[in-house]
């Protein structure tokens, strides 16, 4: 029997035709002696009746043996539900089937979790959906989230094919170099002691698709990333990848505003507003205390260093006598906070390096605080004026070094959002999606314990022009052509203008970052001999497909919408990866296993 229709075609201009449709046994009721069987496939379900008066006692028997998820054909007419017996909650709700034929094609056992039922998954032990992910993907939740993606792939490959890009396969074999995140090796049979690396990003192979003359590069790009694994990072993932020849920043904001409008459109039915706002790494750090700021609301950070300078309470004359600044925050409506409250968020906040967290409670009309005694009126009112403060604010303070004070408070706020949130104030309105490009990141940073700067993004990315002089005189200035794609407070994405000329891709490696010439040659030789031979000047940007995906289904995990994802340990509980193997194939690599752990 070979299904006429599927479960979310049927209607009432169909009554009288005589269909078949297969798929899985959703629900089964038994009621005054008929079995009501719903038929479940991809696109939906239907009602199905079995009444033993119209058909052989065999074929009523086997639909009675039948649970949920065996998967079956019927063959029946389409009829009318029997007045006031249809359901609005579903588009076939105002038609059945009368069963005439039945075949099983194949029974199932009792599932481990039901996946009918959305309120009881939610429920269900993640560990036991990714052991059985053929079963939570049938859940019609996840089966959203793997249609949507798939329809964001195509929108976004239709995007670029009309922008003129093509899209090209970059290998994922690839070699060893020093780029950010740890590797995934794979050893060589043909090399002894010779390894692959699992790329984490096709960076290398775009720059050099760009010196081939390509000029418009994109690709949905599988990365790999041997790193500790959150809610937002998997080891491996997808970027969609892009790279172009002689444009500017720019080019690259229109690109994405346009990919992503399309996107929202496609996925959402929403018109999103372009272009997006741009703030600067500083201003982010300033007001919000984080470079990928949410601005949904607001609880910005306000500088009081100026204020403070000459303050009695020397935990802030001493910080910024040290070259550091004071900030605060006002967390409107937490004043209610109760000690150890206050006391977990001062936890919370040393993890992030603060020394303290002090605080004022505006409460009864008064500033409750074992600091307010150290406060004239300049200072009070300067509080007052610059944190609106008002009955019941609870107001929050870090002193020290900018940066540090900053990420601090960025923290907090996040985490009196939360509490807040908790209490049932919302101050993130759910509903909105607040796109926004952060610029003018520094180009480097410094490493205190290696006593030696690293790139902020990677090594390839170009100087502003105007800062070059300086990446010899003064590092710590020099900007870098490097834009983030922020959404709701998730980095969506990076990337940047490249350096293109070999001489100053040299001077990055070997002068800057210190990397010694041989390794230089080792590593990247290869792409500095490229761009000897007629490099032209080049830019791009990867944005985090899962990221994105997760975003636009209003899921916190990149693991909802990845079809087999790894567990926080890298593993894959389906299939039981990583696995080991057999010494055969050990020696046809020239590997030995040391059982003990290597200091
Ligand atoms: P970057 O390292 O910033 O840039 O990565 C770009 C985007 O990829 C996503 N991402 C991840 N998603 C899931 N799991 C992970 N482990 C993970 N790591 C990163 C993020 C991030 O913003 N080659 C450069 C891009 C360029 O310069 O063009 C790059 O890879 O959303
Ligand atoms: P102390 O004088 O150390 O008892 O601190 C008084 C208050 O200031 C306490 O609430 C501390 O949590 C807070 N505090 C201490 N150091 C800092 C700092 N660097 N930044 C902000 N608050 C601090």
């Amino acid at each position: 029997m070979k299904r006429t229709h599927h479960c979310n075609e049927l209607r009432p201009s169909h009554i009288g035709q005589t269909v078949t449709l297969s798929g899985w046994v959703h629900s089964r009721r038994d009621l005054g002696g008929l079995i009501f069987l719903d038929i479940r496939d991809r696109e939906g379900r239907t009602q199905t009746v079995f009444d033993p008066s119209g058909l052989a006692k065999e074929l009523f028997d086997q639909a009675a043996a039948l649970r949920s998820e065996c998967v079956v054909s019927v063959t029946g007419k389409v009829r009318h539900r029997p007045a006031g017996t249809n359901n609005a909650k579903i588009p076939t709700g105002e038609i059945e089937i009368g069963v005439a034929a039945l075949e099983v094609l194949n029974m199932a056992e009792v599932l481990p979790f039901p996946v009918d039922d959305p309120e009881a998954a939610g429920k269900v032990h993640e560990e036991l959906r990714l052991k059985y992910r053929y079963l939570d993907l049938r859940r019609a939740e996840m089966l959203h989230h793997l249609r949507l993606r798939s329809k964001v792939a195509t929108a976004a490959r239709v995007f670029f094919d009309e922008q003129g890009f093509l899209e090209v396969e970059t290998p994922t074999l690839f070699k060893s170099t020093p780029e950010g995140a740890r590797e995934f090796l794979v050893p060589s049979r043909t090399g002894i002691g010779q390894f692959y690396a699992l790329p984490q990003s096709p960076q290398q192979f775009k720059q050099i698709l760009m010196v081939a003359g390509v000029e418009k590069y994109f690709q949905l790009a599988r990365c790999y990333r041997d790193e500790d694994l959150r809610a937002d990072r998997q080891p491996e993932f997808t970027q969609v990848d892009v790279e172009m020849s002689f444009i500017d920043r720019e080019d690259i904001y229109a690109l994405i505003e346009g990919l992503l409008k399309r996107v929202w459109k496609t996925a959402l039915g929403a018109d999103i507003p372009t272009p997006f706002p741009r703030i600067t790494f500083e201003e982010a750090l300033n007001r919000y205390g984080i470079d990928k700021p949410d601005t949904r609301f607001g609880m910005e950070l306000a500088d009081f260093t100026a204020e403070f300078k000459a303050s009695t309470f020397k935990v802030f004359s001493g910080a910024i006598a040290a070259g550091g600044v004071v900030k605060a925050i006002n967390a409107k409506g937490l004043a209610g906070a109760t000690q150890g409250q206050i006391e977990t968020m001062t936890e919370y906040a040393k993890g992030f390096g603060a020394k303290g967290l002090a605080f004022i409670k505006v409460e009864g009309g008064e500033w409750k605080s074992p600091i307010v005694k150290f406060f004239n009126d300049a200072e009070k009112q300067a509080l007052i004026s610059k944190l609106k403060i008002e009955e019941g604010d609870l107001i929050l303070f870090a002193a020290d070094q900018w940066l540090t004070a900053c990420e601090i408070l960025g923290k907090i706020r996040l985490y009196c959002a939360e509490v807040l949130k908790g209490q049932g104030k919302l101050v993130i309105p759910a509903d909105r999606f607040n796109f926004l490009w952060v610029i003018e990141f520094p180009l480097l940073g410094f490493d205190r314990e290696q006593n030696r700067w690293y790139s902020s993004h990677h090594p390839f990315t170009a100087p502003v022009t105007e800062d070059i002089p300086l990446l010899k005189t003064d590092p710590k200035k020099v900007r870098g052509q490097h834009y983030d794609i922020v959404v709701n407070g998730v980095e969506l994405g990076g990337g940047s203008i490249r350096i293109h000329q070999p001489a100053v891709q040299k001077t990055v490696f070997e002068d800057v970052l210190q990397i010694p010439p041989d390794m230089v040659a080792a590593r990247f030789g290869y792409l500095l001999e490229a761009f000897k031979y007629g490099a032209p000047p080049h830019g791009g940007i990867a944005l985090g497909f899962d990221r994105l995906i997760a975003i636009l289904c209003g899921t916190p995990s990149i693991r909802d919408v990845i079809a087999f994802p790894k567990t926080a340990k890298g593993t894959c509980l389906m299939t039981d990866s990583p696995d080991t193997v057999e010494p055969k194939q050990l020696r046809d690599l020239y590997l030995e296993l040391k059982t003990a752990k290597i200091a």
